[in-house]
């Protein structure tokens, strides 16, 4: 399989912190839609991925949202888990052991409905073996401040993050959302807060109507839409947010195949994450890693980072 050329496909989400964070590759799984990583450990081969991104973990277990909680939609799906996890007490005693044991890094999503609730699940996961880094998911309604979500205003979304940052130093990947007017403006102030990278886009809202009981059919009423439905806007705001900050971008939204991904890259993302695919083929993203490679060989690229934002004007 490996012939002749060598292809480089190593990238660095955190170059500030040396070593911290560096890949094997540039392929990530999306929180939520590959569990802890460990119930797809006997289905995939984990390790040659770029890194597993966990499900999100909040200080105590939640159980989710009322059931249905997902619906199929053209090109894509809606769901409204509502945030189900076992809590980072269970995620230090039962996953984190498990991580240790791997060589691919393991970056825990962490959500929280205050500022202290991001920063304690910080804290508790700062320097815990087999946590190599967090990604925050600031899609969440803060209960101090009228349920206005965080990643919608940059005075929000900058304080979650300076306060996670000051409470750890893991490396820190801030995930955004794209309810927004302007997402290169939050990336500015989130990035300028001290995260180490930014990962976008995470769902958008939708909603689907049953027919027959004239009602909206998610419980939750409304869901996040996910899927290739929604990939030109994920590269589109990955494209104007690679031109608003320096530090490495993971973009995300409906790649299925590397051709996907590689349009992720091109417009400025270093690394990307395969989500709503998995469901579809568990092994989308390693067949992604493999496309990846065969693309660069075919066009005589011999490290990946070269690709990253040929698509920005002046390239
Ligand atoms: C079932 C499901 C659960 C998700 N759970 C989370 C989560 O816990 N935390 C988070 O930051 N994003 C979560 N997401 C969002 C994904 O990580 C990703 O940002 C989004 O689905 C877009 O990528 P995709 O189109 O490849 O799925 C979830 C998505 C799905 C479909």
């Amino acid at each position: 399989m490996e012939t002749t050329t060598a292809v480089s496909l190593e990238v660095d989400l955190a170059p500030r912190r040396p070593g911290a964070l560096r890949l094997k590759n540039p392929v990530l799984t999306a929180s939520g839609t590959f569990g802890y990583g460990t119930e797809y450990a006997r289905l995939v081969d984990v390790e040659r991925l770029g890194a597993v991104v966990s499900k999100a973990v909040t200080l105590r277990p939640r159980d989710g949202n009322p059931q249905p909680r997902i619906a199929e939609t053209p090109a894509g799906m809606l769901n409204a888990i509502g945030l189900q996890n076992v809590g980072v007490h269970a995620v230090i005693r039962d996953k984190a052991p498990i991580w240790a044991k791997w060589s691919v890094p393991v970056v825990v999503n962490v959500a929280g409905f205050s500022v202290e609730e991001y920063v304690e699940v910080a804290r508790l996961l700062d320097g815990v073996p087999g946590v190599a880094g967090l990604e925050l998911n600031i899609s969440c309604p803060n209960v101090r401040s009228e349920g206005e979500t965080f990643g919608l205003r940059c005075e929000s979304a900058a304080a979650v993050t300076a306060a996670v940052r000051a409470a750890t130093d893991l490396p820190l990947i801030v995930k955004l959302s794209p309810n927004v007017t302007d997402v290169a403006e939050i990336a500015r102030a989130v990035a300028g807060a001290g995260a180490d990278a930014l990962s976008l886009i995470n769902t958008i809202p939708g909603m689907v109507i049953d027919l027959k009981a004239r009602r909206p059919y998610l419980a939750n009423k409304t869901g996040g839409l996910s899927g290739p439905a929604i990939r030109p806007i994920a590269v589109r705001m990955v494209y104007e947010v690679a031109q608003a900050v320096d530090v490495p971008i993971v973009g995300i939204g409906g790649i299925a195949t590397a051709e996907d991904a590689l349009q992720f890259l091109m417009a400025g993302a270093t690394a990307v994450e395969v989500g709503t695919a998995t469901f579809v083929n568990p092994h989308a993203a390693l067949e992604i890693v493999d496309g990846l490679r065969a693309w660069l060989r075919r066009e005589g690229i011999r490290d990946v980072r070269e690709i990253v934002g040929a698509a920005q004007p002046g390239r």
